[in-house]
């Protein structure tokens, strides 16, 4: 069994540097010309995004010190075996080959020795197709009506990456139908949805790797019994249902035709997948066009994380701070804050991506991860969460690291805003890093001792500013495989598997047993706390269902 990198002899350096960063502050480095080559010299650029770093809890020699870890575990070996199509989710033994599903065909990706540019070339076509049919009117409803609605059902990364990718570009088209997504199985979620739409106009893309999740066959489903009941005969559903799946004759049982399928591959984790035919709920909403825009923006990144430089290389600095918060100065989570409305919905994503690829206490030789792995990552936009938990990012009595990510072009144009959105984002940063000692406290004239400590900010609490250029499609496409390769780039250091995810399997196998249960089945054995919560749902039941 392994130690990992715990015992790469630049790990253990990193842990006597580390005792000193910690009675360092942030504020001192950025005196005079220090600050100046600070301010200038730790910034990368890459596919029209600029990450300003200088606001990490980072002298030089840490960096130079991750840079000697990167190398030391293999970070690029390891990079370099992924996009080989070797199989590096070792314990499923298949690739993770997301960058061949937005490569160009020369790019010549191949799964495991198997070329894929073909495959995916075709399941493009097929989403360009279905995408223009369905905006251009000539993909109908039953009746010949035209779709104005759709509704993607599908949970987790089939859900969670379109439904961001949707929120964010929804300032781009209005021509398209309206998309609507459905995870959970909770009726609420697809009610609500239901009720606001007519059948003969709405479309149902069921979404779902595996074609057996739970969640979402049960609102397939009832949607088909909705599209039933409102007057679309039987022989017709065809022409409101269509399938993204890996399970063809799943699809097939559920009664889709599998021309009206659309397919990917094992290579493709549920939560890298929006660039696969998961992503056509994203085609239908902004055209396929744009899609195709995402899809080079995530190019453009991947290139960069297979060409950069380390000291250069957006993804693998941002993956060696996050372990150095985490595994170094033992931070617990990290927060998001988009100072963008439209991105509202990363921090969900970004904890699928992160929290589920590297949520793990085991290493990839089955040894036990004894240092912290995925820190918790939360987050809201900005400027709303100044509004309600900035005051423990700023006083708390435990710290952690800052995501700021801002557009410089303002979504909206409207007059005056943009200007006060961005410097809310960089006081924030400012504000974090320089905090305000007692003597600037008493300098503003306050006369009450008692007050003093209260205003006081500790600072020293770093941050990072990732700044787009505008949030388009191309730019949203390299953030988001920023993303995902800093995650990998997390997962060699902590030397686990980031594409499995094990973790989920347990609750979902004893669920299963308990809704037998609670639709009056035998009772099974429980804990007493389980058997006792099973009760009072049975008498509820018993007395809501009459
Ligand atoms: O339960 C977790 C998970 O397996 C995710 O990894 C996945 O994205 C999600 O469920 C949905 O799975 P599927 O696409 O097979 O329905």
């Amino acid at each position: 069994m392994s130690d990992g990198s715990r015992s790469l002899p630049t790990w253990q350096r990193l842990q006597a540097h580390a005792q000193t960063i910690r009675h360092a502050h942030l504020r001192d480095w950025f005196d005079g010309q220090q600050g100046e080559a600070r301010g200038a010299g730790f910034v990368a650029e890459a596919a029209g995004l600029t990450l300003d770093y200088a606001k990490n809890r980072v002298t030089d020699t840490t960096m130079a010190l991750l840079f000697a870890l990167a190398d030391e575990a293999g970070v690029s070996a390891r990079r370099d075996a992924m996009y080989r199509g070797e199989a590096v989710n070792t314990t499923e033994r298949r690739a993770a080959l997301h960058m061949a599903l937005r490569a160009w065909p020369e790019d010549g990706f191949h799964a495991q020795g198997v070329a894929v540019a073909g495959d995916v070339a075709a399941v493009l076509a097929q989403m360009e197709r279905f995408a223009y049919a369905v905006r251009g009117g000539t993909w109908r409803g039953w009746n010949g009506r035209r779709i104005t609605d759709v509704i993607n059902i599908g949970i987790g990364g089939s859900d969670l990456g379109p439904r961001m990718v949707c929120r964010a570009l929804a300032h781009l088209d209005t021509e398209g139908p309206r998309l609507h997504f459905v995870a959970n199985v909770d009726g609420s979620d697809l009610a609500a949805v239901l009720a606001r739409l007519d059948a003969a106009s709405t479309l149902v893309v069921v979404c779902s790797k595996t074609f057996t999740t739970l969640e979402t066959m049960a609102n397939a489903h009832t949607a088909r019994t909705w599209f039933l009941l409102h007057g679309v005969p039987q022989a017709q559903l065809a022409s409101h249902f269509v399938a993204v799946s890996t399970n063809r004759q799943a699809v097939a049982a559920f009664g889709i035709d599998p021309a009206n399928m659309f397919p990917f591959w094992d290579w493709v984790g549920g939560r890298f997948s929006l660039w696969s035919a998961v992503g056509l709920s994203i085609a239908l909403a902004v055209g396929f066009a744009r899609f195709r825009q995402l899809l080079d923006g995530a190019r453009a990144m991947d290139r960069h994380f297979a060409e950069a430089d380390a000291p250069q290389n957006m993804p693998m600095i941002l993956g060696l701070l996050d372990v150095w918060y985490r595994s170094f100065l033992g931070t617990g989570s990290r927060c998001v804050a988009p100072y963008c409305e439209p991105l509202e919905l990363l921090p969900a994503f970004l904890q699928q991506l992160e929290m589920e690829s590297n949520g793990k206490s085991v290493q990839l030789d089955g040894a036990a991860a004894a240092q912290g792995t995925a820190p918790v990552v939360w987050g809201t936009t900005g400027t709303n969460g100044q509004h309600a938990y900035f005051q423990m990012v700023h006083q708390g009595s435990h710290w952690m690291p800052v995501d700021f990510i801002a557009a410089l072009e303002p979504v909206h144009p409207m007059p005056g805003h943009h200007g006060k959105l961005l410097a809310n984002c960089f006081a924030q940063g400012e504000a974090l890093l320089r905090g305000r000692t007692a003597q600037e406290v008493r300098a503003l004239g306050v006369q009450d001792e008692a007050l003093v400590p209260h205003m006081v900010f500790e600072g020293n609490r770093p941050s990072n500013t990732l700044l787009l250029q505008r949030l388009d499609p191309y730019h949203l496409g390299a953030l988001i495989a920023l993303s995902e390769h800093r995650t990998f780039v997390q997962g060699v250091l902590w030397n686990i598997n980031s594409f499995d995810q094990w973790g989920v399997e347990l609750g979902k196998q004893l669920a299963a047993p308990i809704a037998c249960e609670l639709d009056g089945g035998p009772a099974r054995p429980h804990d007493a706390s389980t058997a006792g919560l099973i009760r009072r749902a049975l008498a509820a039941a018993s007395a809501w269902q009459g």
